[in-house]
């Protein structure tokens, strides 16, 4: 018999500016905006922030660290979900912005790379990540749940028997 398509949806919320973001969301995206700057990048000139909140309210940014010797880099988003759960390993994180200023200095929005989705799916076990990511036009779509980011995940169900 021949195989049957299936497809998957997945839904997210617009939004066409900054200001149409809710108070809570544009003080996470200044945050994050803020992570930039500090970020070190001398070999992409390519500057990511990350900014998330735990359940507790606790704010906790991150930038790209690169090296020498690339691989031994690392994306803002794992800085900062590891840094959070290093220092606050029993809080939930909450929601997580990302965005960057490009080779040309200007302001823009990153999509997570695939390494970065997966460290969101481990830390989504118990609770939804709300993701908010800008992209290059200005907009801003927002995910209900980092999962939405990275369908036919692996985890931690996948290890055991
Ligand atoms: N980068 C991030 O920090 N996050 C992403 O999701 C995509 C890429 C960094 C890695 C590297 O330092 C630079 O951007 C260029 O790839």
């Amino acid at each position: 018999m021949a195989g049957k398509t299936k497809s998957i949806n997945i839904n997210y919320t617009e939004y066409e500016s900054f200001d149409d973001l809710t108070q809570d969301w544009q003080n996470l995206v200044k945050k994050a905006e803020e992570a930039c700057e500090t970020a070190y990048a001398p070999y992409s000139n390519f500057k990511v922030g990350a900014a998330l909140e735990l359940e507790n309210g606790t704010i906790i940014k991150g930038n790209n660290q690169e090296n020498a010797a690339y691989p031994s880099g690392l994306c803002a988003e794992r800085v900062a979900l590891f840094t959070a759960h290093s220092q606050y390993p029993d809080q939930k994180v909450k929601k997580i912005t990302i965005c960057a200023i490009n080779n040309e200095n200007k302001k823009t929005g990153v999509s997570p790379c695939g390494g970065c989705r997966q460290v969101m799916v481990e830390f989504s076990k118990n609770n939804n990540i709300e993701v908010l990511l800008k992209t290059k036009e200005g907009k801003f779509h927002l995910f209900t749940s980092a999962l939405d980011l990275v369908p036919f995940n692996f985890n931690k169900k996948n290890l055991d028997g």
